[in-house]
Parts: structure tokens; C-alpha cells; sequence
């Protein structure tokens, strides 16, 4: 059943095509003054925007793919990773209410075992030392039976439960969640979040292989850092410190 847009509880605009739900709503916030968790949701995508220039693909109606806009004047740009942070948990805690083994994938991805089921694309305006706005753009992979792309491990809530889901439900209940966390955050409380992010975190325990610019290795995960920065222990106990993009997790 679709909700109707009176009945969600953020203001929600729903469109049937665009090119991407992040450049939709950036357009919309330059030409006007737009509500806080205004929310952007389309059936389809004609080039969905993904992390280091990837692109996200989806089939049309299947999937979740919407962008909200936060304005966190009150948080300083050094602590901007706490917005993903909060995200990435709602998410999390969202999915784990249909399967079990969702984990976050530092920074932000949300794993099944070892498959991607969400991606998201978080671009924040700063404004002196504070974050003027934040556009946050997410793509959860729901009811596709089968993916094409050439995307390495995706996989949708409908292959892990062969069930098929109401998306707007879905999205209701992630909004939720998110301006649940978004008002902890706001009252400063953050030291909840932080333990539970450490405690979703995919791979939080044992030896892995990473690959960064130097080579592969196996290490652990000691700790991800108020600034975003993951630290890992290798096998000669050596800490190495990664901001995004600089290590790579070597999947099975
Ligand atoms: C990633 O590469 O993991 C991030 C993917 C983010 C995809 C979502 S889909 C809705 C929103 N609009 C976009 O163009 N990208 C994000």
C-alpha cells in the first residue's frame, strides 16, 4: 500500500523519474527555502549517483532511492561524520528489523554478510566552521529479484527473505529512526551513537584482508576515530590510520 504524502511524517515529494533524487533536491534547496527533512523519493533513476564517481543502479519501482535534507547549523564541520553515523544506524537498525547479519561497512554502507543491500551519497555545504546543509541520498536494494550491473555484491532484502515489501512503509519507518537520532544529536548526546555505530560495525571482530596504496594485509578493526578515520592493527601490531577511500576491504 502507498502512503499518501499528508500521512508521512516528513514533508515528501514523490516523483516518477529523475536523473538523481541528490540533484533533485539540491536544485530545490537553491530555489527555495525548504523544510528540514524534506524528503525526495523516485520510482527510477536515469543516473543514479553513487561514492568516488560510481553510478547506482536500480530496476524501476523495486527500490528504495530518496534523498533528505538536514540543516545541522549546530554541528561544526569536524564532527560532520557523526551525520553518517546516525544514518547509517537507522538504516542498520531499520533492515535488522527483517534479517538478521546487517552490519555497517565503514564509513557507510549497509552489508548483508558480505553483499552491499544500501548505499549512501552524503553531501554537506559548510558554512564557515559549522554545516550549513546536508543532502543526504540513499538507495536501499528491496524487492529486485536479480541484479545486471556491474556493481560486485549487491543484494536485495527480497533475496535474503523471498519476500516483497511495501517501500514507502520502509522509508516511513527509516525517517523516523532518523530524526529520532538527528534530535540525540542535537541535544549533544552523542556518546550512544558512537558506541552503537562501534558496535554495527562490519567486520568489528577478528582478522581481515584491507589493500591500501602500499599493498593487501590482514588486520583488525580497532576503532574508528570521532573524525571518521578507521584504524586497523595489522599482524606486526602495527596501527594504521584510513580516511575514506584510502583502504579497500578485500570481500570473499
Ligand atoms: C554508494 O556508492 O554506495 C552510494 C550510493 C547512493 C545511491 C543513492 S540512490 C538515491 C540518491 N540519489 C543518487 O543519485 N544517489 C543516492
Amino acid at each position: 500500500m502507498m502512503l499518501s504524502p499528508e500521512l508521512f511524517p516528513v514533508p515528501l515529494v514523490h516523483i516518477s523519474e529523475t536523473n538523481s533524487t541528490n540533484n533533485y533536491l539540491q536544485t530545490l534547496c537553491a530555489q527555495e527555502k525548504i523544510e528540514e527533512f524534506t524528503t525526495v523519493v523516485a520510482d527510477f533513476q536515469t543516473s543514479g549517483r553513487g561514492q568516488r564517481g560510481n553510478s547506482w543502479e536500480s530496476e524501476p519501482y523495486k527500490n528504495l532511492l530518496f534523498s533528505f535534507v538536514l540543516l545541522p547549523e549546530f554541528l561544526e564541520a569536524r564532527r560532520q561524520f557523526l551525520i553518517s553515523q546516525i544514518i547509517s544506524l537507522a538504516i542498520k537498525e531499520e533492515l535488522d528489523t527483517y534479517t538478521n547479519d546487517v552490519s555497517i561497512k565503514w564509513p557507510n554502507d549497509i552489508y548483508w554478510k558480505e553483499k552491499k543491500i544500501c548505499g549512501i551519497l552524503i553531501e554537506n555545504d559548510l558554512m564557515g566552521r559549522n554545516i550549513s546543509q546536508s543532502i543526504a541520498g540513499i538507495g536501499i536494494n528491496i524487492n529486485q529479484e536479480e541484479f545486471h550491473s556491474p556493481a560486485p555484491n549487491p543484494v536485495s532484502l527480497y533475496q535474503i527473505t523471498g519476500k516483497q515489501y511495501d517501500i514507502f512503509e520502509v522509508l516511513k519507518n527509516i525517517m523516523l529512526r532518523i530524526q529520532s537520532y538527528y534530535n540525540q544529536l542535537k541535544k549533544n548526546d552523542t556518546s550512544s551513537i558512537v558506541a552503537h555505530y562501534e558496535k554495527s560495525l562490519f567486520r568489528k571482530e577478528g582478522m581481515h584482508r584491507y589493500k591500501d596504496a602500499d599493498g593487501e594485509f590482514l588486520a583488525r578493526i580497532v576503532c574508528v576515530e570521532p573524525e571518521g578515520r578507521l584504524i586497523l592493527e595489522d599482524e606486526s601490531q602495527t596501527k594504521r590510520g584510513y580516511m575514506f577511500k584510502e583502504v579497500e576491504y578485500l570481500l570473499k
